[in-house]
């Protein structure tokens, strides 16, 4: 159980549904932990939760569209933790107009939470990491990303941007001691809080969930720790010779 022993990792969008069960497994393998989210109120408990099952844990407010939230977020690691060893972005909001329908402002609200977000966070660990020696980064992608699905234009165009974005860091700093690889739930129990633009019809999730279970071949949807287990491992030096991958967990969806 102590797999990232040492290892200082800051988790973007820790707050939401699958940030915070991967913030507590990281912390339950030995990570100390920074969780930043937009909702400071998510950050702060999603942080107390690792505290009293006794890991190591800074709660944040954090915007990953922000140049100076990602500064602060590393200048808290390298005071409280003396460095930074890993960075997993969780954080996104969903999308689900389709190509004609997208409205300007969807467009870019999309593309700056979840691809300009990506970037910023990449940008600015990557000195740290280049001081520490070695990293890991972990950026939470989709299904969405690797495959055509209809509608959720602009979540789709992120998602696949992030996919490319990783590898791209992947190949740049491999000789140098960075891993970078990409994760990508399949369709998830927990349905994303924040959707930008058109909300679905509440009454309409069950038919939802039943209709999106159906599109996976081992007929469930994924559970939060089942990407966090797989994040778990990308960070730890068990997956050192690990990078570049985009890593589907998604009940053979993408297989097929
Ligand atoms: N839930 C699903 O069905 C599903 C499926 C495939 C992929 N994903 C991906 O998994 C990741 C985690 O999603 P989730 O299911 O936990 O959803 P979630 O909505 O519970 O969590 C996302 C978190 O990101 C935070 N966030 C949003 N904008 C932010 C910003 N600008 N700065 C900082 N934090 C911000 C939110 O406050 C929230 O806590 C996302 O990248 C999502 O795209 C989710």
């Amino acid at each position: 159980m102590n797999s990232l022993e040492g290892k200082r990792i800051i988790v973007a969008g820790g707050g939401g549904a699958q940030g915070r069960v991967g913030a507590a497994l990281f912390a339950q393998h030995g990570a100390q932990v920074i969780i930043a989210d937009a909702s400071a109120e998510a950050a702060a408990s999603a942080a107390a939760e690792v505290a009293a099952a006794g890991g190591a844990a800074i709660g944040l407010a954090a915007d990953v569209g922000s140049r100076e939230s990602w500064d602060e977020l590393v200048a808290t690691a390298k005071r409280e933790f003396g460095g930074l060893d890993g960075l997993v972005n969780y954080a996104a909001v969903l999308s689900r107009a389709g190509a004609v329908e997208t409205e300007d402002e969807i467009w870019e609200r999309t593309l700056h939470i979840n691809l300009t977000g990506a970037w910023y966070g990449v940008r600015a660990v990557i000195p740290a990491m280049l001081e520490a020696g070695k990293g890991s980064i972990v950026n939470i992608g989709s299904v969405d990303g690797l495959v055509g699905r209809g509608g959720g234009t602009a979540y789709q165009a992120t998602k696949g941007g992030v996919r490319l974005l990783t590898k791209s860091v992947a190949t740049e700093y491999a000789a140098r001691g960075i891993r970078a690889n990409s994760v990508h739930p399949g369709p998830m129990q927990a349905r994303m809080a924040m959707v930008v633009g058109p909300k679905a019809d509440p009454t309409a999730t069950a038919a939802l969930e039943a209709r999106l279970t159906a599109q996976v071949p081992m007929g469930r949807l994924g559970q939060p720790i089942d990407i966090a287990y797989a994040v778990r491992y990308l960070l730890s030096d068990e997956a050192s010779f690990v990078t570049g991958v985009d890593l589907a967990i998604d009940g053979g969806l993408t297989a097929q």
